[in-house]
This record gives structure tokens, C-alpha cells and sequence, in this order.
């Protein structure tokens, strides 16, 4: 079963409110299911491309196309339906585990989040809630760890169902526990889908068929994972020769004389 879509950044620039362009002529394409790992130091417009593709900016010049279809044409909700996004900060409505899962829509049956959340492993985090799925929380993750609040994100994802899977990575760890449920909770996600992350370690980015590094707007490589580590001379390659245990960002840094 193949659920992802093909999503293309055809010569996208993008301009904020200032005089310069953010991003300057990007353009690549991601083919359905597979999953790209997103690399670049702080700044360089990552979380910027991710807002193209949900339209909360549009492209000054150039297109993004979902499918061969222009996402200026696309009707909003469709769009967002589509397209699954897990941030670093989860936002949390006032209301039940139960409600934040579905946004509040009741159509979403109990069995079908039980079974969601017991595919991606934390039916057993669920079941220890003392109200279950009725447990309430507060606006602003009150009463859940940030690893819960990222699992629980990661089901909501996952009850919606898009064709394209975006995350942007939190920087800093959690305990390996939850770490390993995580890992397996987005496997399971990119099963089938297209994926996009915004990756802070390296294991992550290892799971990408493509790889992006993106500087000052521009695109300083792009290609398959597997290529680009066999070329010697690749940021990519490079940045796994550096890396030596050293966080990514940290690397990234290093490596960021050659990437400017
Ligand atoms: N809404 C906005 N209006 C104007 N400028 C913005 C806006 N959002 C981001 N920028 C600018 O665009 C550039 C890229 O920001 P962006 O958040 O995309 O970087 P990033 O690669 O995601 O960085 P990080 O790794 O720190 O998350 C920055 O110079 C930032 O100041
Ligand atoms: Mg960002």
C-alpha cells in the first residue's frame, strides 16, 4: 500500500517582509514514499521549506507541487490534510488525551486510536494514564513528559493519515526508552509515506533515501543517501567523517566554512 505523495519544489524562492530572498532558486523532488533528511545550520531556512509546504507562506516565484499540483491551488484543508507535521513543540488543547489525539472529532472511533497507538508502542504510556484516553490535560502540555507530548503527537499524525510526513526533530534527547519508542513510532510513520526531517543526529538522517543540505537559502547538495556517502568529497560524506560523536549542529558548525 502506497499512500505517499510526490512532492516537488520547482525554482522556489521566497521573500519575507525584507528586501532579500530567503530562499533563492530551490528546487528538487521528493518521489512517493520515500524519505529525505534535511541537513543545514541554524538559520540556513529549514523550518522555512516546511512552511511552503503546509502554505503558511506561499512562494514569491516558483511552485511546490503535491502530485503535480500547485499547492496555491490546492483548497486549504485538503492540503492540510494531506500533509502530517510533528514539531519539536507539541501544542496541547485544553481537553482529553482522547480529544488532543482527534482534535476533537468524534468520528475518530476509540478502536481505531487504541489501535494506532498500540501500533506505534505507546499503548502501554496510555494505558497507565489513570483515566485512560479520558485523562484530561491542560493547554500547554501540563501533565505530560516531553517524550509523551512527542508520542503523542506522533498518534495524532498517525489518525490523520497524510501522504507526507514532516518532522522537525527536537535537538536535545530523551531517556533511551522512550527514545527507542520513538524511533520505532517514526518508522512505522514513514512506512509507505513520503517523509521529510529536519534531523538533529546523525541516525536519523541515516534513515533518508535523499539528502538535502541547505545553505543561506540555497541548496548546497541534494542526492541519494547512498551516492552521496560513497563520494568522499560530499558535505554529506564529510560531515559523517567529522561528526566523530559530536552532535550534528555541532558538526554542522564545522563544516560550515565549506557549506557558505
Ligand atoms: N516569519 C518570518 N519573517 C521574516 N523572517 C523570517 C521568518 N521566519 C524565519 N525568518 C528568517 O528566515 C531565515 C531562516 O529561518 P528558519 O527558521 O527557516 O531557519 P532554520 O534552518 O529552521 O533554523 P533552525 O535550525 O534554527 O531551526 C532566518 O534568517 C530567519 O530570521
Ligand atoms: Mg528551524
Amino acid at each position: 500500500m502506497q499512500r505517499g505523495v510526490r512532492a516537488e519544489f520547482d525554482r522556489v524562492r521566497l521573500r519575507y517582509s525584507g528586501a532579500q530572498d530567503v530562499l533563492k532558486g530551490v528546487t528538487f523532488t521528493l518521489e512517493p514514499g520515500e524519505t529525505l533528511g534535511v541537513l543545514g545550520r541554524t538559520g540556513s531556512d529549514k523550518t522555512t521549506l516546511i512552511r511552503l509546504l503546509f502554505r503558511l507562506y506561499a512562494a514569491t516565484e516558483g511552485a511546490v507541487r503535491f502530485d503535480g499540483v500547485d499547492v496555491r491551488e490546492a483548497r486549504l484543508d485538503d492540503l492540510r490534510r494531506r500533509v502530517g507535521l510533528v514539531t519539536q513543540d507539541v501544542q496541547l488543547f485544553h481537553g482529553t488525551v482522547r480529544e488532543n489525539l482527534s482534535f476533537f472529532d468524534p468520528a475518530v472511533t476509540e478502536e481505531r486510536i487504541t489501535a494506532v497507538t498500540s501500533e506505534l508502542g505507546v499503548g502501554t504510556w496510555l494505558a497507565s494514564l489513570r483515566e485512560g484516553l479520558d485523562t484530561p490535560l491542560t493547554a500547554g502540555g501540563g501533565g505530560l513528559s516531553r517524550g509523551e507530548s512527542q508520542l503523542l503527537a506522533f498518534a495524532r499524525v498517525f489518525l490523520k493519515d497524510p501522504g507526507l510526513v514532516i518532522l522537525d526533530e527536537p535537538s536535545s534527547r530523551l531517556d533511551p526508552a522512550t527514545e527507542k519508542t520513538l524511533t520505532r513510532a517514526v518508522d512505522r510513520l514513514l512506512e509507505h509515506r513520503t517523509g521529510i526531517i529536519i534531523a538533529h543526529r546523525l541516525e536519523t538522517v541515516q534513515r533518508g533515501d535523499k539528502i538535502l543540505v541547505l545553505s543561506g537559502g540555497e541548496i548546497a547538495e541534494f542526492g541519494s543517501r547512498q551516492a552521496l556517502s560513497r563520494n568522499p568529497a560530499s558535505h554529506y560524506s564529510r560531515l559523517l567523517a567529522l561528526s566523530g560523536g559530536a552532535s550534528l549542529d555541532e558538526t554542522m558548525e564545522k563544516l560550515g566554512d565549506a557549506t557558505e
